[in-house]
C-alpha cells in the first residue's frame, strides 16, 4: 500500500471513530437540542413550538386584596415573566369587558411543553393568579404546511407568502379552537387539499390586516387545531369569518370557536395593572 492510500485509509478510521463516538449515545438518551435563550422572532415563527392557551377569571376574592398588593400583582408577574424568559415567550392579552368567561388570557411558548407548565404553576402561585380561575385551557403544537405547499399548491402558496401585514399595529388578538368531523379525516388527501384551496382562495385578500398562526392540538387535547390572530381592524376579520363560514369546509367543523376569545395586546405587566384598578 503506497503512503498516500495509508494516510487516507487512516483519516477515514479516524472519521469513523469520531462519528461513532459522537453517535455513542442510544438516540432516546441524547438532550434535544434547545436553544439558550428564547428569541421571539424564531419561536414564533419555527415549527415543532407549543402553545399553551389558558384563559382565566378573577374570583370575587380580588376585590378584597387590598389596591396596592393588586399594584404590586403587576411587578409580581413581570419578574415572573423575566425569571421563565429563556423557556418559555409569554404573551398576555386582556379579556375583562369584552368576554363573559374570562378577564385575561396566555399565550405560552415553549420548545418543551413541561416548561410552559411550570411557568403555569408558578403563575398560578402569584397573587393575581391564587384569585383567579382557569376556564379553558388549549394545548397546540406549530408545523409546517400540510396542503398549501410550493409542490401541492404553487399558486396559493406563492400568494400566502407574497401577501404583508400593512394595517395599523394590532389592537386586538383572537383565539379560535377548530375540530372537524371524522368524515374529513377519512378523506383522501387530495379532496382535503381541494377543500383547504377553497379555505386559502378567499382568506389571501385578509392577509393585509389579519396576522394568523395555526397550532395543531389533534390527539393533545379535545381539540384538532387552535387558531390565533392579531388585527385592528375587526370588521374585516368578521368578513373573514363569513368568508370561511361560506366555503364547503365549514361543512365538516365540529367545533368552530367554542369559545372563541377576544382580547386586547398589551404587556403583561399592564394587563395585570388594568385588573388591578
Ligand atoms: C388571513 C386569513 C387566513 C389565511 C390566509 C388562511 C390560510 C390558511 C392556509 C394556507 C391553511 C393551510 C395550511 C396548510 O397547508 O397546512 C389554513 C388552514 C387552516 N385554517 Fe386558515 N387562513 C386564514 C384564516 C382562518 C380563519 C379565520 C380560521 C378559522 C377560525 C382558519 C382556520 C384554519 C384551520 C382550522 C386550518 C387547518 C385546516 C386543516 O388542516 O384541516 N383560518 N389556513
Amino acid at each position: 500500500m503506497g503512503k498516500t492510500s495509508k494516510l487516507r485509509l487512516g483519516l477515514v478510521a479516524g472519521a469513523l471513530a469520531a462519528a461513532l463516538a459522537a453517535n455513542a449515545l442510544p438516540a432516546a438518551a441524547q438532550p434535544a437540542a434547545a436553544p439558550a435563550a428564547i428569541e421571539r422572532g424564531k419561536i414564533l415563527t419555527q415549527p415543532n413550538v407549543f402553545g399553551l392557551f389558558t384563559t382565566l377569571k378573577l374570583n370575587a376574592s380580588w376585590n378584597a386584596v387590598p389596591a396596592k398588593a393588586r399594584m404590586a400583582a403587576a411587578d409580581e408577574v413581570k419578574r415572573l415573566v423575566e425569571k421563565h424568559k429563556d423557556n418559555v415567550l409569554v404573551d398576555i392579552y386582556l379579556t375583562r369587558g369584552l368576554e363573559t368567561q374570562s378577564d385575561y388570557f396566555l399565550r405560552v411558548h415553549a420548545y418543551d411543553l413541561a416548561k410552559a407548565q411550570t411557568f403555569m404553576r408558578e403563575l398560578r402561585a402569584t397573587t393575581v393568579g391564587r384569585h383567579s380561575e382557569v376556564t379553558e385551557t388549549l394545548v397546540g403544537i406549530t408545523k409546517g404546511l400540510n396542503y398549501i405547499t410550493k409542490d401541492q399548491s404553487p399558486g396559493l402558496n406563492a400568494g400566502l407568502f407574497s401577501a404583508t401585514y400593512s394595517g395599523d399595529a394590532p389592537r386586538y388578538a383572537l383565539m379560535v379552537p377548530v375540530k372537524k368531523s371524522a368524515e374529513w379525516w377519512n378523506k383522501p388527501l387530495e379532496d382535503r387539499l381541494k377543500e383547504i384551496e377553497t379555505h386559502t382562495a378567499p382568506t389571501l385578500a385578509f392577509l393585509v390586516n389579519v396576522k394568523r398562526k395555526l397550532y395543531h392540538s389533534t390527539g393533545i387535547d379535545d381539540t384538532d387545531f387552535i387558531t390565533y390572530f392579531e388585527t385592528n381592524d375587526l370588521l374585516a376579520f368578521n368578513n373573514l369569518m363569513i368568508a370561511l363560514a361560506s366555503v364547503p369546509e365549514n361543512k365538516y367543523h365540529v367545533r368552530w370557536g367554542s369559545p372563541t376569545v377576544l382580547g386586547t395586546i398589551h404587556s403583561p405587566e399592564n394587563v395585570i395593572k388594568a385588573l388591578a384598578e
